[in-house]
């Protein structure tokens, strides 16, 4: 099963992530109600009709594009316009997007015919920014060959991550409980490398074997592996997680070979704290080796509401 604003939903075979600027606000608002009305609809359609799709939209909302919709209503905490971070050696750059759609199912015909019906309404008000059709590779592996996803929180844990849980620091936004922060960055891997590295070094690159998924132990793990530095915990050593849904693209013809991010969390401040010790280190100086070999192209923010909090945007004035 998957559904509407499904952010614990596992990547799927097939995505599509489309990222749109909006040029008419005026006029955008009244499509932009009739989709949030709209959506979970479209999605129980298809799962009706093609039972076992797994078929599933998340829409997400900018932080400027939110302001212009929902005038009356209180911008989300941790909504902003996603800042560059730029360290030393590499830059997590930032760039525009003011609707998101997240559309997985294990058939790309779905995914294709549902991120058509959205298109031809917003078409009407607003430009592409950018498209991606993602796909599973193997046994969910990235491009570079390693396993994607396993110390993903699963089922109440993901949802206590994903999802805003009206603790104490959010207890005055009840409206957006059960929302989620979503940041995307779409990278480019430099296959020719990246292929050349021995697979043992690869495996210190990510912290994992290859072949296998088993974690490196840690008199092996290097501080800079990938799992090291996004690897982190609160003030009281509880581990803090996000859900990743990320796919792998490509355009074999163009040698364009690359890794949809995609972070869903219920705190942004935790994915933040992710990309600075990936981008800048933590220490600074100790930056992620997979960023050598992997490069982000786009990183943009979106507020994805609850369904709930989805259905009733479509009636507000
Ligand atoms: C080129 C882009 C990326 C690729 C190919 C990639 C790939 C991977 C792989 C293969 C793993 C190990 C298996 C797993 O646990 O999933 C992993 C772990 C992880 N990645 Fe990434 N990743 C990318 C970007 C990011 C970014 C931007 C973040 C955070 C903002 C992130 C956060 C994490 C976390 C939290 C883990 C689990 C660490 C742990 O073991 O505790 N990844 N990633």
């Amino acid at each position: 099963m998957s559904g509407v604003q499904d952010v614990e939903a596992k990547p799927g075979a097939n995505a599509i992530f489309m990222v749109w600027g909006i040029d008419d606000y005026p006029k955008a608002k009244e499509v932009v109600s009739k989709i949030t009305g709209e959506l979970e609809a479209l999605v129980r359609s298809r799962l009706n009709r093609f039972p076992g799709s797994e078929t599933g939209a998340v829409m997400g909302f900018g932080a400027q594009a939110w302001a212009q919709l929902f005038p009356n209503r209180s911008v989300p905490p941790e909504l902003e316009v996603f800042k560059e971070i730029k360290g030393e050696k590499h830059v997590a750059p930032s760039t525009p997007g003011d609707l998101f759609f997240h559309i997985r199912s294990s058939r790309m015909d779905i995914c294709q015919e549902l991120a058509a019906v959205i298109s031809l309404d917003l078409s009407e008000v607003a430009h592409s920014l950018d498209e991606t059709q993602g796909f599973r590779f193997f046994d969910s592996r990235a491009l570079i060959g390693f396993v994607d996803g396993t110390e993903n929180p699963e089922s109440l844990n993901a949802t206590q991550f994903a999802r805003i849980a009206g603790d104490k620091l959010f207890a005055k936004s009840e409206e957006f409980l059960f929302g989620s922060y979503a940041l995307v960055q779409k990278y480019l891997h430099d296959m020719k490398a990246w292929e050349k590295l021995p697979v043992e070094e690869q495996e210190k690159v990510i912290g994992r074997h290859k072949f296998d998924d088993r974690e490196l132990t840690d008199d092996l793990k290097p501080e800079n592996a990938h799992n090291a530095v996004t690897n982190i915990s609160d003030e009281n050593g509880e581990e803090l997680k996000i859900v990743r849904a990320n796919m792998p693209f490509a355009n074999p013809s163009k040698g364009e070979f690359g890794t949809y991010f995609i972070g869903y969390s219920g705190k942004f401040s935790t994915t933040k704290r992710m990309l600075e010790n990936m981008f800048i280190g933590d220490p600074p100086g100790n930056t992620d080796r997979l960023l050598e070999f992997s490069t982000p192209i786009t990183g943009t923010l979106f507020f994805v509401p609850s369904a709930t909090l989805l259905s009733q945007l479509a009636e507000e004035d």
